[in-house]
């Protein structure tokens, strides 16, 4: 295997990616700006997750109070099936739980519960959180994680990488609120686009650009050392179908000759029309911010353009049928799969419409 295979092979398997505490506080703020009783009496799950390890169960648990949870529920993935190298070093408040079973630790997944104040503080907090083990590994797709993905009212968490499409299916077919972290070229698979053009996922606040950092436990695979934690960056972001406010915020565009006369990319500014595609019924714009405010037509954008959709200017038509067949939305010419301009093929195209064209020049 040459070599940067032998690394994506190496990549796709390892799910030990570690979110940041401030990077779910600033996602979780903006649902609580739009809303600020969206937890309010809420059951919340993160499946993936443990208190050792999981700043989700963390932020939770030290928010229960203020966002007025009614519970939350974390699930851990057992050590021995996680893949990590290395031993399992029993944590102080492992050992402290008379629940404590060395036989069980390492091979049995976790089910971490916070509903009460259980040592008698005043105050729902961390200190309460309790535990039990669950019966198998905790594998989110297990019998016992099952029955409380439906007892809870949101899902939150970074599933893991190599299983996303599966833990979203897993999710929908419970008709659960939920926000997730995932690659964002995860949005042209079949289980993800549908939900996209059907407005049941949407991408969270958090902007797309430069990705996110997350602790790594691959000592072999790391970007760079912040404050002695191994960190690596991956071009994550978060899904959802809960509302905030940036998703309805207009996007500033300008007319198709102004784009042509000023815009500021040099691919744009000078030519005397938009390229249309070969073999699909579309314009090609290649950037988000070159989006012509009047063109009737349907246009071909790069995934990115997602990071900016507000469902009340924008329609999603499909996407281009190299990324999944069937899924054009009726623009196709039936030959070429691919976003053909002057012989050459555009790279993963999603076509969309303007809700409406206003009159404004
Ligand atoms: C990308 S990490 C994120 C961990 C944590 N949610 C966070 O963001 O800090 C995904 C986690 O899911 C765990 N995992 C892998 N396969 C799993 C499965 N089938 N069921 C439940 N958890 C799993 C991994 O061991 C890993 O800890």
């Amino acid at each position: 295997m040459a070599n940067a295979n032998l690394t994506k092979a190496k990549n796709a398997k390892n799910d030990e990616f570690y979110t940041q505490y401030h990077d779910i506080e600033r996602e979780m703020n903006a649902y609580l700006e739009y809303n600020s009783n969206v937890f309010k009496d809420k059951v919340i799950l993160c499946p993936c997750d443990d208190p050792e390890w999981s700043n989700f169960t963390k932020y939770f648990a030290q928010n229960f109070e203020k966002l007025k949870l009614k519970k939350l529920i974390s699930t851990s993935y057992a050590f021995t099936s996680k893949g990590i190298k290395g031993e399992y070093k029993v944590t102080i408040f492992e050992r402290k739980n008379p629940k404590f079973d060395k036989k069980k630790v390492e091979i049995k997944g976790k089910n971490f519960i916070l509903a009460k104040d259980k040592n008698g503080d005043n105050k729902i907090d961390i200190a309460d959180l309790d535990y039990k083990y669950l019966e198998g590994d905790g594998d989110f797709r297990s019998n016992e994680v099952t029955k409380l993905r439906d007892e809870a009212d949101v899902i939150i968490t970074n599933p893991p990488f190599s299983l996303f499409r599966e833990f979203l299916v897993w999710i929908t077919e419970a008709n659960k609120k939920f926000l997730l972290i995932g690659n964002k070229n995860c949005v042209t698979y079949k289980e993800v686009f549908p939900l996209i053009k059907d407005n049941k996922l949407w991408s969270g606040k958090t902007e797309w650009s430069g990705g996110l950092w997350f602790e790594t436990k691959n000592p072999d695979d790391v970007d760079k050392i912040i404050n002695g934690i191994n960190m690596k960056n991956v071009p994550s972001v978060w899904f959802t179908n809960l509302d905030h406010g940036r998703r309805h915020q207009e996007l500033p565009l300008m007319t198709m000759n102004d784009n042509l006369k000023y815009s500021k990319h040099k691919e744009i500014r000078g030519k005397k029309s938009y390229d249309k595609y070969k073999n699909y019924d579309a314009i090609e714009v290649s950037f988000t911010d070159a989006i012509p405010r009047d063109y009737k037509g349907a246009m071909g954008v790069p995934v990115s353009f997602l990071d900016k959709y507000n469902p009340e200017q924008f329609e999603i038509i499909g996407m281009a049928e190299d990324n999944g067949k069937g899924f054009s939305g009726g623009i196709w010419d039936g030959k070429n799969p691919h976003c053909i301009i002057d012989g050459k093929s555009k790279f993963k195209r999603i076509f969309i419409k303007h809700k409406e064209i206003k009159n404004k020049n």
